[in-house]
């Protein structure tokens, strides 16, 4: 089965490995005559590029998007929309000494016992790398979205259990970390640093807010707009849950707690997060994305190679401290 596609109506598939020659997505399911602003696909790259501070990776891409089909003098064609982003700072040379062992918390175990073979270098299509590909081909989604008046924002907001508590989206793309909370953002930054210098990784929180939406999108059952916005967000690396709405914490309250009561403005509250029945209710979709800590990290671990002989692992290379800050640009 294919899984490098997703989408129905519109769609995309990703293609490309993290030390190939390039990676990219072509997109199906633009309607003709959309004004594709490339400065804008751009700078949502920018926005994900590693490299910018010490909260990301130090591994610099330049990520520079071309667009090979699907456009005209500005405009879709109707036709597959082909992006690419060619690799430029591979380093190959850094997963030496990894080669034939595997990174604890990584997907190098389970990829090697499914397709038998090992690209060793940064993870292979394993790599977070793909996921530029995604946030070309979201750019996309955001140009239609547009059109129709939905906006689609993230931000971080929680930081290893140092939590958010109060959310300005306003804010986000002026903080190295996109923290929502300026009152917490240094406690957050802090935090990251910490796991940084102790050679290790910090987990986090992103949150999705999707202003504008019309009610009755999603289809029930079993394509509930809140189960293919789940396999949307678990389909990013490192992500390891999705709440929608009051998510969890629902299942710790009453009835009488959890429901939003509605008079003739509309919804009172938003525990719903926007979706009742795996349909939108017109109001705010709300998601929260729980990223694990990046797994690979400069402390000793034990682990096996190919062979199942035992040996420690002690990786070399640049790796993100803290893969929720750049991931939240992804889930948007
Ligand atoms: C934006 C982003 C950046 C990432 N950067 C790294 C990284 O530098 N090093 C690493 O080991 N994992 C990184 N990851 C996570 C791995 O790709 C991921 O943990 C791995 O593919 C295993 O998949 P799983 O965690 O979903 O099980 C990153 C993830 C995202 C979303």
């Amino acid at each position: 089965m294919s899984s490098n596609t997703f989408g129905k109506k519109f769609c995309f598939t990703t293609f490309g490995e993290s030390h190939g020659r390039a990676i990219g997505c072509v997109v199906d399911g633009v309607p003709s005559g959309l004004e594709i602003d490339e400065a804008f696909i751009q700078s949502e790259l920018d926005r994900r590029r590693p490299g910018q501070n010490a909260f990301a990776t130090a591994r610099k891409e330049g990520d520079k998007v071309e667009i090979l089909s699907g456009v005209f003098e500005g405009k879709s064609t109707g036709t597959p929309i082909a992006m690419v982003i060619f690799n430029e700072n591979q380093k190959s040379g850094d997963y030496e000494n990894v080669k034939n062992l595997f990174r604890p918390g990584h997907a190098d175990f389970t990829y090697f016992y499914k397709y038998g073979l090992r690209d060793y270098r940064g993870g292979g299509r394993s790599s977070a790398r793909e996921t530029a590909a995604r946030v070309a081909a979201g750019a996309i989604a955001k140009l239609m979205l547009n059109a129709l008046h939905v906006k689609v924002q993230s931000g971080i907001c929680a930081i290893g259990g140092i939590e958010a508590r109060s959310y300005d989206f306003d804010r986000v793309n002026a903080s190295e970390i996109y923290a929502l909370d300026a009152n917490v953002e240094a406690a957050q930054k802090e935090a990251i640093l910490e796991a940084k210098n102790a050679h290790d990784s910090i987990g986090g929180v992103a949150l999705v807010h999707v202003l504008g939406m019309p009610k009755g999108l999603g289809e029930p059952l079993y394509y509930k707009l809140d189960a293919i916005l789940c396999e949307a967000m678990m389909g990013i690396n490192g992500v390891k849950g999705v709440e929608i709405g009051e998510g969890f914490q629902a299942s710790r309250l009453k009835g009488s707690e959890n429901n939003d009561a509605i008079d003739s403005n509309g919804f009172k509250t938003n525990k719903s997060g926007g979706i009742l029945g795996g349909i939108s209710n017109g109001d705010t979709l709300t998601c929260k994305v729980y990223f694990k800590p990046t797994p690979s990290i400069f402390v000793a671990q034990e682990t096996i190679d190919t062979e199942g002989k035992e040996l420690t692992c002690k990786l070399k290379g640049r790796h993100d401290p803290c893969i929720a800050v750049r991931g939240s640009v992804v889930a948007e």
